[in-house]
């Protein structure tokens, strides 16, 4: 992560600070856009914030090269490019992360240089930055409010908190007890928490830098619905999303970058998705064409022999119920199922990342150790959903990051073989494009999607028979995604097993065999050949019985008193 990134580096400040409670917004009353049309027929409303000539530099990147870029009361605004083209360095310098080497900033005409994302926000910027930054170790509730408690006497209002996070959740679709430490929740809606936190913040722009990523299609929706109420509402919203069909669903402009600097500003309306792609790309149209929805395009896959995983009957309290799955070689396995299935639990049951109670995980036919180092040795590699908490280290390089857990085969008596494992780290950069000034730049440095393809790199470097994939493409740009299902789709053909989780559904089906259908924790259906189609699965889903005890309690530790919160770092 950029060192200087974290929203909550002044927790303690917004701690002190006991500013006004902000009521739940509930169901407002939807004015028909009342500020995008202005009477009088002028052109278009001043914007609300407004940035020109920026230019930003690291050691030895460009990442802004004269950017303008304005968003107007009542617009939703996407901002869009390839991975690294800016997008989160120009939100860094607009909310006071970073300072701009050059250009100006202005927020309602009046030039700006917030000091502090607090700053930001104080002055009515609210933003959802690309990595999750909440306290994990604290409630729901007080990740919610932190900074604007309710407060009785001086003193924080538990009660009142938690009952109006919980209606407030409730308006995101996110039914948990309030009280539970944030770190409980899947990623999703820790996500949701985020949002719903940044949009309760009285502010006149809210900016969110790929509020979907782990969002599910159904969470996508209601975030959809906040969305337009706050622009009913006036408030203006800059959209970062690589999932272009969400763009046209929400958004009525589109600022388009590419390598640091603007190429495009246009009504939504005005450019179709292939045009996009291709500014996005600086490619001919006619080159984009060529590809098909997915990089999976016409997948044969020879699946033969004994399963390199079996994972039999695993079970674990309040997670999983019984869930058996093989993989074959030259198999793409899918898991299909909605957030809180079950599907991250069972990749990281096979892993040995996850204690079981109950179940075998066969590898390669032997029952390993349940350890991670274990299932590394017999042949299967994850990668994981959270690459935050559980994969890269950003202190270190590329180069490092990569062949990081591969150092055991590339050294030799104790030494590194320093030419094989050039060559390794040279293929995967160059296979991946993954964009940073060379191997051995920081990897906190490089953009977000360019961090997921590293640990991509990171796990095929292993040469493994099995193939553990957690939201492989998350955060990874339209060009860029086809050629990791293209890698996917590869080795399958040359004989690795795969086991592929995605809440994208086009990746899901198309880069599938057969998908296992997971609900609640327990396997409740698999498609197989031409019955692996998005409406199967939807009506496997949907007749599925629900499975009501497998919500996890409700009476978890949690640390909520302001004393310690305060220490917390
Ligand atoms: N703190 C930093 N130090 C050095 N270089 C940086 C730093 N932050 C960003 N960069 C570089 O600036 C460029 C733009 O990165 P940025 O994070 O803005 O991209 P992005 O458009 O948000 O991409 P993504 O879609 O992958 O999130 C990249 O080349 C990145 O490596
Ligand atoms: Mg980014």
């Amino acid at each position: 992560m950029d060192a200087p990134s974290s929203v909550y580096d002044d927790v303690p400040a917004m701690l002190r600070k006991a500013s006004p409670m902000v009521q739940p917004q509930g169901a407002q009353p939807v004015a028909a856009e009342p500020t995008a049309a202005p009477p009088g027929g002028s052109p278009a409303p001043a914007p609300v914030l407004e940035v020109t000539g920026l230019h930003k530099s690291f050691t030895g990147v460009h990442a802004l090269r004269d950017v303008d870029f304005a968003v107007r009361p009542g617009e939703v605004h996407a901002l869009i490019g390839e991975n690294g083209a800016g997008k989160s360095t120009l939100i860094k310098v607009m909310t006071g992360v970073y300072e701009p080497d050059e250009g100006e900033v202005r927020l309602r005409g009046e030039e700006v240089a917030f000091a502090s994302p607090l700053a930001a926000q104080e002055a009515g910027i609210s933003t959802i930055y690309q990595e999750v930054n909440l306290v994990p170790m604290m409630s729901v509730a007080r990740n919610l409010f932190l900074g604007r408690e309710p407060r009785r006497y001086g003193l924080i209002d538990s009660t009142r908190m938690k009952r109006e996070a919980r209606d407030i959740l409730r308006d995101y679709g996110v039914h948990v007890n309030p009280a539970r430490p944030l770190r409980s929740l899947g990623l999703g809606a820790q996500q949701m928490v985020a949002i719903a936190r940044a949009v309760q913040i009285d502010a006149r722009v809210v900016i969110m830098d790929e509020p979907t990523s782990s969002l599910e299609a159904r969470e996508v929706e209601t975030l959809f619905g906040v969305i337009r109420r706050l622009r009913a509402q006036g408030i203006a919203i800059v959209y970062v999303s690589h999932r272009l069909d969400e763009l046209y669903q929400v958004c009525d402009r589109v600022t388009v970058m590419r390598d640091g600097a603007v190429v495009r500003v246009d009504d939504m309306s005005a450019v179709d998705r292939i045009t996009l792609v291709s500014l996005m790309l600086g490619r001919e149209i006619g080159d984009v064409r060529k590809h098909g929805a997915t990089g999976f395009a016409d997948a044969e896959h020879q699946v033969k022999g004994a399963p390199v995983v079996a994972a039999h009957d695993l079970q674990r309290r309040h997670q999983l119920d019984g869930v058996s799955v093989d993989i074959r070689p030259g198999e793409v396995v899918g898991l299909g199922g909605l957030l809180g299935s079950g599907r991250s639990e069972t990749a990281k049951a096979i892993m040995g990342a996850l204690p079981l109670d109950g179940g075998t995980v066969e590898i390669g036919g032997a029952t390993t150790r349940r350890t991670v180092a274990a299932s590394i040795r017999a042949g299967v590699v994850m990668l994981p959903e959270d690459r935050k908490l559980e994969g890269i280290v950003p202190s270190l390089s590329v180069r490092e990051n990569i062949v990081l857990a591969a150092l055991p085969r590339i050294t030799r008596a104790g030494l590194v073989d320093r030419a094989k494992q050039d060559e390794i780290v040279d293929y995967f950069m160059k296979r991946l494009r993954i964009k940073a000034s060379g191997p051995d730049q920081r990897v906190s440095e490089l953009s977000g999607g360019n961090q997921q393809k590293v640990l991509l790199a990171r796990c095929l470097c292993l040469d493994p028979k099995a193939l553990l994939l957690d939201e492989p493409t998350r955060g990874i740009d339209v060009g860029a995604k086809a050629e990791v299902q293209g890698v996917i789709n590869e080795l399958a053909e040359q004989g690795l097993g795969v086991l592929l989780i995605s809440s994208e559904l086009d990746e899901l089906i198309e880069g599938s065999d057969r998908v296992v259908v997971l609900k609640d924790g327990r396997v409740v259906g698999e498609l197989t050949g031409d019955d692996v189609t998005q409406d199967t699965l939807m009506t496997t889903l949907a007749d599925a019985p629900p499975e009501p005890d497998l919500s996890p309690p409700a009476d978890e530790p949690v640390i909520e008193s302001a004393a310690q919160e305060e220490t917390h770092d």
